[in-house]
């Protein structure tokens, strides 16, 4: 998505360096516009180094491609992030004398600020009629928040985090087309103990499961992730109001929560790395060399969990309709192969959709980006995704919608 953040004269525009990155890091085209007065505290090299795209503030620079239009009309978002009580006023009266200004007369994206001021500046009638008249235009706010504020005091006036402005702008651009639906997802990689010290597990990092829930959520969906081993810097990308996370550790856990979280489920997604196999028997004391006993390891099959919860809903034990998606890891190099795998494995586990992802060094766990075919039934390739694990989910959330 095209987003233009705009940026005025206040000291929290440093934090608004952090929410560009998340922006860009989500995949977005980043266009910043600052103020004359916001570059006195953050300077020109630094958005265009975050942004990758020219900056300027005046709407006389790069006439020829009448940049003072031009960006509002591209924009599908535009955030003012800090938004000071001088740029409230102007923005409310109209005013258009530099090209933060024009941006937004000329745009028909919607518009999220992220106020920043003193709390007496906040409270002041004039910047509370100001934010009512932009309300009532449909203008979106995210905080201020309650807080220390520069200078020592402390009161409403705060800008919001960047997270915080970054989970607002994704809800904006998200459509809600998984309203009132309830996602369930499994994420990240099972370990099974082998001692109190050492486990079998995968390298799955839960990346894309917990792109797959903040996906969800922003579409409005009621999502529960049954989080395997999911480093907590992970999960923080599907930190919304509506995402519970429940965190388990072998595949025996993550069957039981799963099996209860699907009991009311519209959509489950299988994206959990679970190990096939587990140590016969977990010593209660570190295993050592003296021992000599490091050498084999005796295994037992773990249960299919997601042919499970297919078998559990055709026995009647789902919502109606419950759609049910597995994922797939595939390292052969012929997609012919790996097409007939996939045809066979999605039969095999009784489910609607899978995801087939060529799991290797250069693609797949540990890295944000990922490359999936979903297959569907008869082994038709129904829909294929490249690109950051949030487009690659939003696409195999779009395909499990067109199966109700
Ligand atoms: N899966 C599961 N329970 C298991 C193993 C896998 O629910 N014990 C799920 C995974 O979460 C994934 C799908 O099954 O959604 C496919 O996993 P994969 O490892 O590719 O399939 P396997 O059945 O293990 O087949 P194989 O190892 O032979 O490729």
């Amino acid at each position: 998505m095209n987003i233009v953040v705009g940026v005025t004269g206040g000291i929290a525009a440093y934090k608004t360096v952090h929410l560009v990155r998340l922006l860009t890091k989500a995949g977005h085209d980043v266009t910043v516009v600052p103020t004359e007065d916001a570059l006195r505290f953050v300077g020109t090299p630094t958005w265009e180094a975050l942004s990758r795209h020219p900056v300027t503030t005046s709407v006389h620079d790069d006439v020829a491609r009448v940049r003072h239009v031009a960006l509002g009309q591209g924009a599908d978002l535009v955030i003012v992030a800090p938004a000071t009580a001088n740029s409230i006023a102007k923005i409310t009266a109209g005013i258009a004398d530099d090209l933060l200004g024009t941006t937004l007369l000329a745009t028909e994206a919607p518009v999220l600020l992220a106020p920043a001021m003193h709390a007496e500046m906040w409270r002041n009638a004039a910047t509370q009629a100001n934010i009512e008249t932009l309300v009532s235009r449909g203008i979106h706010l995210v905080g201020p928040a309650d807080g220390e504020l520069a200078g020592g005091d402390s009161g409403p006036g705060r800008m919001s985090e960047p997270e915080a402005i970054f989970d607002a702008a994704v809800a904006l651009l998200a459509p809600r087309d998984l309203d009132g639906l309830r996602v369930v997802i499994s994420a990240g990689g099972t370990r099974e103990p082998i001692d109190p010290v050492r486990f079998l597990g995968n390298r799955s990092s839960g990346r894309q499961g917990v792109a797959l829930a903040a996906d969800a959520a922003a579409r409005g969906a009621d999502v529960t992730v049954v989080a395997a081993n999911v480093s907590a810097d992970v999960l923080a990308a599907a930190r919304h109001p509506s995402v519970r996370v429940i965190s388990v550790g072998t595949a025996a856990e993550l069957s039981t929560a799963m099996k209860d979280a699907a009991r009311s489920a519209d959509i489950v997604i299988m994206a959990a790395a679970v190990a096939d196999y587990r140590p016969a028997s977990v010593s209660e004391h570190k295993l050592t060399k003296e021992q000599g006993v490091l050498t084999h390891l005796e295994l037992v099959e773990n249960e299919d969990v997601v042919s499970a919860l297919a078998v559990s809903r055709a026995d009647g034990g789902a919502p109606e309709g419950q759609t049910i998606v597995a994922f797939a890891a595939e390292t052969s190099a012929s997609a012919d192969e790996r097409r007939d795998r996939a045809r066979r494995k999605r039969e095999r586990k009784g489910v609607d959709l899978l995801a087939v992802n060529l799991a290797n060094a250069e693609q797949g766990f540990e890295r944000p980006d990922n490359a999936v075919e979903i297959v569907g039934e008869g082994g038709e390739v129904v829909a294929s995704a490249a690109g950051t694990k949030r487009e690659v989910a939003r696409v195999i959330l779009d395909a499990a919608l067109t199966l109700r």
